[in-house]
């Protein structure tokens, strides 16, 4: 059974969304939804370019802000908007008077911005995490409570074809009740170790990996099994990147180890990272090609986490970050049977699958999946759709996401990596925030 909380906070948000929801209401009465953006690096200008090319019917973005200048303007350039540019959130939100806020901004910002656009009367769309510690976490909650706003958080990893179908089969009761999982994250040399050249490898800017990645896949797991985190234990070390290399430098440009480092990448092939990021470097000094031996790299690259879940199931999760290929392997364990999930791919080996096993039957391969173009696999679109062009339709998988399930999955996280700081000690969700 899902807990009462967990269930009435969820009925709520989908109630009131299509009613009171301001994006739906703009469409209601006609118009387009005026859309304001803060946080223009990467993710930002791939929000902006999808919903400017396919949203343009039922979204007009009204203004485009980041704390670098300069980057504001390329994002804007690159998204090909006519938006004006801030550096000021307050200035662009009196001025653009927008239905929706998108936070787009490096994770420890988030909540910033979604505090004080709810405060000045606004809804809410924020990337993930929803937050990267616990006090973040409970000043959103307040504020949503104190303001009266929506939030969504931008789960798009609950829209891959195969997530949706594992819920699909778990609503179904394919494998009766889930007693447990086990999640196995593996990402490889290129993608792991893109967070270790980046701001993701302070703890203060990401949270930890922990936070940063894997919210995503506790929300799956949060949202598969119905049912909220309430205690974690975690380990985690940094065995690979940071301090585990006898040479580094500050970024790869300037790096005197070019010819034998082996993660060695040149930002000046790419046009789009040097306009946005290198061209940019003067107004902040971020490189975006940092040194992944780096020794402030205060984050991990190994984790493993246990989390029970209030309905009894468990997870066992593990992620690390210096693998050979990229790849998930996901099983549900069930009272009637197991899905599995295995995804692989790099170094050769690319396979995906979604096996169904009754308990004394026979496995099958599930192989009727929706299959869409677009963003990881087409689950950008399909999110974005559900909000920018179906915001009141009926969602009977459960897809979106509001505050508590942000708050849910980034919390697991958050456990996780005090639980990393205090030995192994068990943590309690209950403990860290008044939900
Ligand atoms: N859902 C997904 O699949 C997915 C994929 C990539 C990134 N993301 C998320 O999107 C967000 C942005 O990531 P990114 O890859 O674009 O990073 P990025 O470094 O490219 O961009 C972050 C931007 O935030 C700006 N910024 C930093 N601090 C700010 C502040 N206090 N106020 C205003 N702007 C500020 C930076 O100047 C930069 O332009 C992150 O939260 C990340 O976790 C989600």
């Amino acid at each position: 059974m899902p807990s009462p909380e967990f269930s009435l906070r969820r009925r709520d948000f989908l109630a009131a969304g299509a009613a009171a929801f301001a994006p739906a209401l703009a469409l209601a009465q006609g118009r387009r939804i005026r859309l304001a953006q803060v946080g223009t690096g990467g993710r930002g200008v791939y929000w902006g370019r999808s919903l400017l090319q396919n949203y343009n019917d039922t979204v007009q973005i009204v203004g485009l802000c980041d704390i670098n200048a300069k980057r504001v303007e390329v994002a804007k350039e690159l998204i090909g908007s006519g938006a004006p540019t801030f550096v000021d959130f307050d200035r662009m939100v009196e001025e653009t008077k927008p239905d929706l806020v998108l936070v787009t901004t490096v994770d420890s910002a988030h909540y910033t911005y979604i505090i004080r656009a709810m405060e000045l009367g606004h809804d809410v769309l924020t990337e993930k995490p929803l937050c990267t510690d616990e006090r973040q976490c409970q000043m959103i909650l307040d504020a949503e409570r104190k303001y009266g706003r929506r939030l969504i958080v931008a789960f798009n990893a609950r829209h891959y074809p195969q997530a949706k179908k594992i819920k699909q089969l778990l609503m179904e009761k394919a494998i009766g009740d889930v007693i447990s999982v086990d999640y196995q994250e593996y990402l490889d040399t290129s993608h792991g170790a893109s967070y270790f050249r980046r701001w993701h490898r302070i703890k203060e800017h990401s949270g930890t990996l922990l936070v940063s990645k894997s919210c995503h896949h506790f929300d799956q797991v949060n949202w598969w099994l119905d049912s909220p985190p309430v205690e974690v234990v975690g380990y985690g070390d940094l065995r690979f990147y940071g301090r585990n290399n006898p040479f580094r430098s500050t970024h790869c440009r300037v790096c005197p180890y070019k010819q034998r480092c082996q993660f060695y990448t040149d930002v000046t092939r790419n046009e789009t990272s040097m306009k946005l990021y290198v061209g940019c470097e003067g107004e902040d000094g971020y490189q975006i090609d940092g040194c992944v031996w780096r020794l402030d790299v205060n984050i991990q690259d190994t984790y493993a986490v246990m989390v029970k879940h209030e309905n009894g199931a468990r997870l066992s999760y593990t992620a690390n970050t210096f693998m050979p290929y990229e790849g998930q392997e996901i099983a549900l364990n069930g009272t009637k049977g197991r899905i599995d999930f295995n995804m692989y791919d790099g170094g050769g080996h690319r396979d995906h699958e979604v096996r169904l096993t009754r308990n004394f039957g026979k496995s099958e391969v599930i192989r009727d999946f929706e299959t869409r173009s677009g963003g990881h696999g087409g689950a950008d679109p399909s999110l974005h759709d559900l909000i920018f062009r179906n915001p009141g339709a009926p969602d009977p998988l459960g897809l979106r996401a509001g505050s508590l399930a942000g708050a849910y999955s980034s919390l697991v996280g958050i456990a996780g990596y005090r639980s990393i700081e205090r030995g192994g000690e068990r943590v309690r969700i209950r403990d860290l925030v008044k939900l």
